[in-house]
């Protein structure tokens, strides 16, 4: 029997099985066609059964689906490093893979903290960002700030050993390194957009202003690009706007094929951990960390996002959204937002929402609505006939 993810499985809606997938449409069992607006938890970004990742992992198979980084290495994860070194901004050149993005959040605070101990500083502190989703194992759980989910463990700063939560906005952000910028080693974000704490953005003006704070009291500036990489937000990475000491990447890292994760250092983050020392090791190593078949599909995913030009495509997701939505008011919306290929509407209550799935499915379209959030993350292969089918069915909602 299966135990379904954040549901009370004893009143949970049953789910839908799904037999089929091709591009943005899921074909259920029982014949319906929906577009997915969700991307599979935002990581689809291509679309599914797209056949160029299809025949990276048929032809990685030819030769083997797994062999372990204990010891051996290979083509697949060697090239994928080479590629991400090239591709990714500044010197963001090493490469730590995780099989998925909460254990590639704890590997970057285990390199921050190490980072701080191998020098023999006695800094432990972490600031994070209120409403901060960094996924749900204990250590990113600790940084987040997300009682939605973690509810049963207690969110907020209770219990909290040396971890601040701060509102995204400059004067808690320097009133915070004032406070306790000599005792920091990192802050962590998700940038520009925080995604399962709500879809909430912010301005780039923040993040300019972390990286100086960082600079000037040698805190290690991490952003979790999970969900805003592969470029949801409009951007790339938003690391290409304001870089980072360490990234890190999942869901869309494989174009949602396999979960696999990476976190990626900067020189001074690997130098940190590079001696002659062996206590000095990270000491980390997932089973199926550089997954042959995740390496080789997530190579021919970057390659699909830099040749099918992806940025024109998600600006223009975003320009339609922006047109489609521009009519939409309703005394139950406290706000609409949009940026790049996210599209979120946050109504005042969350009553307002219910029974919006069953409504989008009987209207062709999977969606998710959480909480007071009512939001589309589609695939960057979405034509605009069927965008505007996605935002139509949410504005219809409302229009009833
Ligand atoms: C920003 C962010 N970080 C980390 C995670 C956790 O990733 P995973 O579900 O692959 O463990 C998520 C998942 O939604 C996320 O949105």
């Amino acid at each position: 029997m299966i135990w379904y993810p954040y549901e009370q499985m004893k009143t949970m809606r049953q789910p839908i099985p799904i037999q089929d997938a091709k591009g943005v449409h899921l074909y259920t069992a029982d014949g319906h066609d929906l577009i997915d607006s969700v991307s599979s938890w935002w990581s689809v970004i291509h679309g599914y059964h797209h056949p160029v990742l299809d025949a990276a992992i048929t032809g990685q198979l030819q030769h083997f689906a797994h062999v372990m980084l204990g010891g051996l290495t290979h083509e697949p994860v060697e090239r994928l490093s080479e590629k991400l070194r090239e591709w990714l901004p500044g010197d963001l050149n090493y490469c730590f893979y995780s099989d998925s993005g909460s254990v590639a959040v704890e590997v970057a605070l285990k390199m921050a903290l190490q980072y701080f101990t191998n020098q023999g500083s006695s800094r432990r502190g972490i600031l994070a960002l209120k409403h901060a989703y960094h996924g749900d194992t204990f250590k990113a759980m600790e940084v987040g700030d997300d009682a939605d989910y973690h509810f049963a463990f207690g969110a907020g700063d209770t219990g909290k050993k040396d971890v601040w939560h701060i509102p995204a906005e400059i004067p808690a952000l320097e009133a915070a390194f004032a406070a306790h910028g000599e005792y920091l080693t990192c802050f962590i974000v998700e940038p520009l957009l925080q995604g399962a704490g709500g879809m909430r953005m912010y301005d780039v003006s923040f993040l300019r202003r972390a990286r100086e704070l960082c600079d000037q009291y040698g805190v290690l500036l991490i952003f979790d690009e999970v969900a805003t990489g592969f470029g949801r937000t409009g951007n790339r990475f938003v690391a290409d706007l304001v870089l980072p000491d360490i990234l890190v990447l999942g869901k869309a890292l494989t174009g949602g094929y396999i979960g696999h994760a990476v976190t990626v250092a900067n020189e001074k983050v690997y130098q940190g951990f590079y001696s002659d020392d062996p206590t000095h090791a990270l000491m980390h190593g997932p089973t199926f960390m550089g997954n042959a078949l995740a390496c080789s599909t997530a190579l021919a995913s970057i390659r699909l996002f830099e040749e099918g030009r992806y940025l024109d495509r998600i600006a223009r997701i975003e320009a339609i959204s922006r047109r489609e939505m521009a009519d939409l008011s309703d005394d139950r919306i406290k706000e609409i937002r949009i940026m790049g290929g996210c599209v979120c509407v946050e109504v005042k209550d969350a009553a307002v929402l219910h029974g919006y799935q069953q409504y989008a499915y009987e209207r062709g379209v999977f969606s998710r609505p959480f909480l007071r959030h009512l939001y589309a993350m589609v695939p960057y292969v979405i034509t605009e006939e069927e965008l505007v089918r996605v935002l139509t069915v949410m504005m219809d909602w409302f229009r009833r």
